[in-house]
């Protein structure tokens, strides 16, 4: 595997022969996809319910290959002004279509769940469970904002154009739950998905307009983040933004709204994290190992939840190191399209670069502690790998891939959770500890969105654990919760007649 090699120059890696892996450019063979080796893959998951091969065969449609027309400044003009003619109309709508729109919407996309999980494997590289999880956590979001409308139809009167500007690695879950809220809010809504992943961002569109969204009250704008997604965030129609992505683009995004003539107009950011994990002497070492995997290298940590630096107390550290050697050596890496893949590719080469360099820093300045085999070469997979550094503070900026940083701790940990406070991310947080009294101090303390105990940090489950952070990882309110929407709606008039 070449990124053992430190001397080897980046651009060496780019250049590397493409392969099987993924069948790029084109289709992987649809046979192929979710071609099962085994029952269970090696983080224990079990996809008996996944339909037989011959419904994926026909999964994926010459649309889905078809490229996408990218918009320019006329296009983004148009779309505004036919949005804003719209918005009234679907404001006037009664809260209890919008909200039916979104169940049909849902429904339809639970019945495409694998022509939905067939795309997401072919054009963000996910593996069968993440395209499942994915595709239920869309619907759940569906489902979960037309039932908050309905509760409180009374609330729900939207501020105009919304502008929804979502990332790729959540291409159908978030793009849908951001688009689901502020439609069914009472705003009309304009779109701008992630460059990576045009198709997905198509299909669910369409779905939505066939369940009944009218066209001209959302509107699909592809192309570049900072030529499309800063024209509509601009434009003097835009009533709000709702952005998901990375902190730099949330805060180039905050100053460009700032820098608008008229009213102050809403931001929606959630962003990326710094996510630890805190394990003291008393945690169990099996119970640490998998929710560590799981949170590190599921997704091939391309998740803003998942675990970037694991603290371990030194009374437990050696154990833990050790066992998650053998857990890591264990982890299949390689094409998405087999069913008993751990971990699948990363999302560009632009990525690999950058994760590599970092990869390469800490070869020659952290200590090696374990990677992942691959089990097929390709320039995007990059292998779960992790490293023990010295100090908190070499780690400043989210690292967007399967690099897991340990860090030993001694004392006592709420010194710990300051040190991770300090970092001004506020995401996710894993607390490990059989000592209850000490999990409820340490997560009072913790400045972050979701605190996870004795368990893995990824995964926030729509309506259950609502998700976001806070300082550098988010404005809140977290989605998926009871509070999400009012966000995206004017507050009604008070009327008063005395
Ligand atoms: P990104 O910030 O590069 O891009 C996100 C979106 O913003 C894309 O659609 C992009 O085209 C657009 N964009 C880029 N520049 C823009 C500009 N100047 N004006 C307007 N729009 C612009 O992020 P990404 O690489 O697509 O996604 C990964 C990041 O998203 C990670 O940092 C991750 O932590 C974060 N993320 C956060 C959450 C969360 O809920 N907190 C969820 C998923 C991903
Ligand atoms: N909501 C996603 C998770 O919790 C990002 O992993």
């Amino acid at each position: 595997h070449q990124l053992c090699d430190p001397e080897l120059p980046i651009e060496q890696l780019l250049a590397s022969p493409l392969d099987q892996v993924l069948s790029t450019p084109g289709l992987p063979l649809p046979a192929q996809l979710f071609e099962r080796e085994g029952r269970r893959n090696s983080m224990g998951l079990d996809f008996t319910e996944l339909a037989p091969r011959e419904a994926l065969q026909q999964a994926l449609t010459q649309a889905d290959t078809e490229p996408v027309p990218k918009a320019g400044q006329s296009d983004v003009e148009q779309a505004m002004a036919r949005l804003q003619a719209a918005a009234p109309a679907w404001a006037a709508c009664p809260v209890l279509d919008r909200a039916a729109c979104l169940r049909r919407a849902a429904d339809a996309l639970e019945a495409q769940t694998l022509a939905f999980c067939a795309r997401l494997t072919h054009e963000a590289g996910k593996t069968a469970a993440d395209a499942m999880a994915e595709v239920r956590e869309a619907v759940d979001f569906l489902r979960y904002y037309a039932g908050q409308a309905e509760q409180d139809p009374a609330l729900m009167r939207g501020r105009g154009v919304f502008v929804c500007i979502s990332p790729w690695n959540f291409p159908l879950a978030i793009f849908a739950g951001q688009m689901a809220a502020a439609l069914v809010a009472g705003n009309a809504v304009a779109a701008k998905p992630a460059e990576q992943t045009p198709a997905v961002a198509r299909a669910m569109v369409a779905l939505l307009h066939e369940a009944g969204v009218p066209r001209d009250a959302l509107q699909l704008l592809h192309g570049p983040g900072e030529r499309v997604g800063a024209a509509l965030v601009a434009h003097a129609a835009c009533a709000g933004v709702s952005f998901t992505g990375s902190t730099a683009v949330a805060q180039h995004i905050h100053r460009a709204l700032a820098a608008q003539p008229g009213p102050p107009r809403p931001l929606i950011a959630e962003t990326g994290g710094l996510n630890a994990m805190v394990v003291d002497s008393t945690a169990l070492p099996e119970q640490v190992i998998d929710a560590v995997v799981q949170s590190a290298f599921r997704s091939a940590g391309q998740r803003c939840s998942a675990l970037r630096l694991l603290c371990l107390h030194d009374g437990i550290a050696d154990r833990v190191i050790e066992m998650l050697r053998g857990a890591m050596a264990e982890l299949r890496v390689g094409s998405p399209a087999r069913l008993d893949t751990d971990v699948g590719p990363l999302i560009d080469d632009e990525a690999h670069v950058h994760i590599a360099r970092h990869v390469l820093r800490l070869r020659r300045e952290a200590r090696f502690i374990a990677e992942s085999p691959l089990a097929e070469p390709h320039p995007r997979l990059l292998a779960p790998i992790a490293f023990e550094i010295g100090r908190i503070d070499e780690l400043r900026e989210e690292i967007f891939g399967p690099v897991l940083h340990v860090l030993r701790w001694q004392g006592e940990p709420e010194g710990v959770i300051d040190a991770i406070n300090a970092l001004g991310y506020g995401l996710t947080l894993g607390l490990q500890t059989r000592i209850d009294s000490r999990a409820e101090r340490l997560a009072a303390l913790a400045r972050v969105g979701n605190v996870y105990v004795n368990r893995n940090i990824v995964g926030a489950v729509v309506g259950v654990q609502p998700f976001g952070g806070e300082g550098l990882s988010g404005t809140g309110p977290k989605a998926g919760g009871p509070s999400y929407l009012r966000r995206f709606v004017a507050e009604p008039a008070l009327r008063t007649s005395l």
